[in-house]
């Protein structure tokens, strides 16, 4: 029999494409896409990245999406429907997360700071406002709490109703400074060749796993984010268009920031004689303020809009950062939304006040306050991002290419027709993506995985006690969310999506939720 049950989640496709959009364009695409490309051979690496994102990323968006799709659960339950043993996967995945979270709400401050301040000479207040503790903690309280009043909202009323607002508005800015900065004149030539004139020799194997491990964080892959998104998806949604339509848009706005970037640095430099800084931290907080201050009044209008539609590119990604945990503590902990990210906003805020301390001194060329030689926001960095998130979007593949199948058949034609039959239809692309998922992209995920874990470890090819550290505290920390799932979550219930509307109810808060849910037919 039919019985209707209530889902909450997105209510439309392209909802559910900006929010996973929102997610995915964020300061990857804005700030460290740019200078990579510029640092690692130019279109050759736009080349690699493309390709990667194509066969690496959409195939881990693919499988992710669908991991939460047809579990209707956060990560914990997700990948536990797949195999019981995979549970703690789910955990990891929130608890990368979480710890991203810190860090990048306090970039996020950052950007408010600087599109507040754009009138006021942005060129100077680096080392000052980096060094303010105080204010920096104020603007990165600014930043989580307009997170979380999103996310308090719910998906539909909150994340989905910000994305179709925010994305839009996002592009059209990116697009405004994008033609503002190609007509500058001077120099803009100079700064197209320096970003993307193929230079392949430049590339290296190095430039590939840049490249490859780019393209993860840009797609917000390995960390439940695409599980939690997917598990909010309806039955109307499409997969396989989705993906297509997120990758596109990612590495789009991604080629388009470098657009505005670079012919803006070059020309100062066209202008001045001088040669701006392209990367890292410097790049996004001091040498564009630098050429943004010298175009005068329209500069500072530019500036402002410009920081705007970053801090919006943040604002999205950490709202689907925090929608993770609090989606797992709602439905592991039942407890009602609102409850639930007061809570992950708090402890978040409370492990950004150490990062941004530390952050200040780095930025100050204080030698203070680090662990295995890295400023605290560096090491969070490279432990979730270049150790952990590897080894999850390696289990997304695994869980679906390996286990959804019980008898975990070697043959892709039989995957891909257990996955159609379990619900996954992608038409001519399934028996592609069954061979893909199996074996070819979580072999690739693999050798990023060691490669990048033997950059940290042997920098420069000499060994470092430091990146060694590092490494071992990451690999610590997945063997603690083996232990705690195995211990305390794989016998018990992990919830799932239907039981938010069940504990808004009890808690008599369903009014307002109960237009945040949309009507859908179980077969059961
Ligand atoms: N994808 C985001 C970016 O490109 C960062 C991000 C990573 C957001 C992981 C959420 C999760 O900046």
């Amino acid at each position: 029999m039919e019985k209707t049950k209530k889902r909450n989640g997105f209510a439309s496709g392209i909802g559910f494409i900006l929010a996973a959009a929102g997610s995915a364009v964020g300061l990857g695409n804005l700030w460290s896409f740019p200078y990579k490309t510029s640092a690692n051979g130019g279109a050759a690496f736009v080349f690699v990245y493309i390709l990667s994102s194509a066969i690496i990323g959409s195939i881990v968006m693919l499988a992710e999406i669908y991991l939460g799709k047809r579990a209707q659960a956060n990560p914990v339950t997700a990948y536990k429907k797949a195999n019981k043993g995979l549970g703690w996967l789910g955990l990891f995945a929130i608890i990368i997360p979480l710890l991203i979270t810190c860090y990048y709400s306090i970039l996020g401050g950052y950007t408010i700071k600087y599109t507040m301040n754009s009138f006021n000479a942005n060129s100077q207040i680096l080392a000052s406002f980096s060094g303010n503790v105080g204010e920096v903690i104020l603007y990165t309280a600014i930043f989580i709490i307009l997170a979380l009043v999103v996310v308090m909202a719910g998906v539909k009323g909150g994340i989905e109703k910000a994305s179709k607002v925010l994305m839009p508005a996002l592009f059209i800015l990116l697009v405004g400074v994008v033609i503002y900065c190609l007509t500058l004149g001077a120099g803009v030539k100079d700064g197209l060749a320096y970003y993307l004139k193929p230079d392949f020799s430049q590339l290296g194997f190095k430039g590939i796993l840049a490249a490859m491990s780019q393209a993860f964080f840009s797609l917000s892959l390995g960390m439940g984010i695409m599980v939690s998104y997917g598990s909010y998806a309806g039955k109307n949604i499409k997969i396989g268009q989705s993906v297509f339509m997120i990758c596109l848009f990612d590495t789009i706005v991604a080629l388009l920031a470098g657009l505005a970037i670079f012919p803006a640095i070059y020309h100062y430099k066209a202008i001045s004689g001088v040669d701006l800084k392209v990367n890292g931290i410097m790049l996004l907080f001091s040498s564009l303020p630098v050429v943004f201050d010298n175009l005068g009044t329209i500069g500072h209008i530019v500036s402002f809009f410009f920081f705007g539609m970053v801090a919006i590119a943040a604002l999205t990604s950490v709202i689907s950062l925090m929608e993770v945990v609090t989606q797992f503590v709602i439905q592991k902990f039942r407890v009602h939304r609102t409850k639930a990210i007061f809570v992950v906003a708090a402890i978040c805020f409370a492990i950004s006040i150490p990062i941004s301390i530390s952050l200040g001194f780095a930025i100050n060329g204080q030698d203070k306050m680090t662990i295995c030689g890295q400023n605290w926001l560096d090491f969070i960095d490279m432990v979730t991002n270049t150790v952990l998130m590897p080894v999850c979007a390696f289990g997304s593949c695994i869980a679906i290419g390996w286990f959804i199948d019980k008898k975990a058949t070697a043959n892709p034609l039989k995957t891909f027709k257990t996955l159609e039959e379990d619900g996954l239809s992608l038409g001519k692309f399934g028996k592609i993506f069954a061979v893909m998922v199996k074996y070819v992209t979580p072999a690739l995920i693999l050798v990023v995985e060691i490669f990048g874990v033997k950059d940290i470890i042997f920098p420069g090819n000499v060994f470092s006690k430091n990146g060694l550290g590092i490494v071992i505290t990451a690999y610590a920390l997945l063997a603690l969310a083996a232990i705690v799932y195995f211990v305390w979550l794989v016998k018990r219930e992990t919830g799932c999506n239907a039981d938010e509307i069940d504990i808004a109810i009890a808690a008599n808060l369903d009014e307002s939720d109960e237009d945040e849910v949309a009507e859908e037919p179980t077969e059961n």
